[in-house]
């Protein structure tokens, strides 16, 4: 479940400067003004001085259901990446209007699925034969790439459900195109008891698969997240010669050696609710991006909690969203001119729904 917010972050303290001292004060007044016509959704990885002020947070698949289910608020602000407000957008249905306060903010690894090249590759599949193929999108995608899904028998995934997705599509007899993160495609699939000789990879850029055709029956895409695949096994080691009795978990995102090495791996809302369980004096190297892992050190304060390696940055775009811009995106919606809408058009919306609605169905 998404965890409710409480609103942390009013008072900035003495050392703000008076800019941000001034967008706070305005922020809790716009917040008020608006009231219930707004709900402010936040991603796990937005940073402190924005999640505080999220009526909701979750990781992709719990902010999906939240958007999908909730049929009060007229606006829904999403404090996360274009992908998910297209989402939040496609589930919201008719009369809600879906804001990121920063257009700029999209995914690296769902841009490394064009949907032309996704096409092309679906064709040359097809050409090669070897049976039908389900489709599997994971939720970092564009909403064309969502519809193609819907489009062909497929369906979304997300962290949360990739595990039962890619069974479902596996267990109906035929071979899964999974697109566009390789990892969390070669992660499940291992964790579905596939060899990884069962196992190719389509190469977008030269357009060939990389492995035994005739034998794949989970065929991932090359695509990756530029922040997880800093993550390495010598990170592994490290931690645990720092910190004796570690527990390490990391986010399905993280290549296969690491997910291998570690002693859980799961979705941003699996890995809160395992330092949550965890005893008091537990301690934890976390394979994620920073704003989570610092949240959760500060959080527990009994547990010793760090990062699997210090050094891999966050994520620039889930950084995009700020106050300032929170801010501003409030503010249109009062003066009636909402700005930074994501629109997803009705026909790519309805085939984009049908993959998502399988997901819902089989998780
Ligand atoms: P979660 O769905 O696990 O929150 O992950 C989203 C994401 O973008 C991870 O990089
Ligand atoms: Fe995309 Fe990675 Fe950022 Fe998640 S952390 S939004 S997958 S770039």
């Amino acid at each position: 479940m998404p965890q409710i917010c409480p609103k942390l972050l009013a008072d900035p303290g003495p050392a703000a400067e008076p800019f941000a001292r001034e967008t706070i004060r305005r922020l809790g007044q716009v917040r008020a003004q608006l009231g219930r016509r707004a709900l402010i959704l936040g991603h796990h990885y937005m940073s402190d001085a924005v999640i505080g002020w999220a009526d909701a947070v979750g990781d992709s698949l719990a902010l999906s259901r939240l958007a999908a289910t909730q049929k009060e608020a007229e606006f829904i602000v999403f404090c996360g990446v274009h992908f998910m407000a297209e989402t939040a957008d496609i589930l919201a249905g008719q009369g809600r209007r879906v804001i990121l306060p920063d257009g700029g903010a999209g995914c690296p690894m769902a841009d490394m699925a064009a949907p032309e090249q996704v096409e092309q590759c679906w064709q040359e599949l097809a050409r090669l034969g070897h049976g039908p193929i389900i489709p599997i999108t994971y939720v970092n995608s564009s909403a064309r790439l969502k519809a193609f899904c819907g489009r062909h028998g497929g369906a979304v995934c997300t962290s949360s459900n990739a595990r039962a997705v890619l069974a479902w599509a596996l267990g109906q007899g035929r071979r899964a195109l999974f697109f566009p993160d390789q990892h969390l495609g070669r992660n499940t699939a291992l964790a579905l008891g596939l060899t990884p000789r069962e196992i190719a990879m389509w190469r977008r850029d030269a357009a060939v698969l990389e492995g035994e055709a005739a034998q794949a029956r989970v065929i991932v895409w090359d695509g990756f997240c530029p922040v997880h695949v800093e993550f390495g096994p010598a990170d592994v080691a490290r931690a645990r010669a720092r910190q004796a009795g570690v527990k390490v978990v990391v986010h399905p995102e993280c290549p296969s050696q690491v997910v291998a090495l570690a002693d859980d791996s799961g979705s941003t809302e699996k890995i809160i609710g395992l330092v949550e369980a965890a005893p008091a004096g537990s301690a934890w190297a976390i394979g994620t991006e920073i704003n989570l892992v610092r949240r959760l050190a500060a959080r527990f304060a009994d547990k010793t909690i760090f990062s699997l390696n210090e050094s891999v940055a966050g994520c620039p775009d889930m950084a995009k969203i700020s106050p300032t811009n929170l801010l501003a995106s409030l503010e249109a919606i009062l003066d009636g001119k909402p700005r930074g809408v994501v629109g997803v058009d009705e026909a790519t919306a309805r085939q984009a729904a049908v993959a998502l609605e399988r997901m819902f169905a089989v998780s």
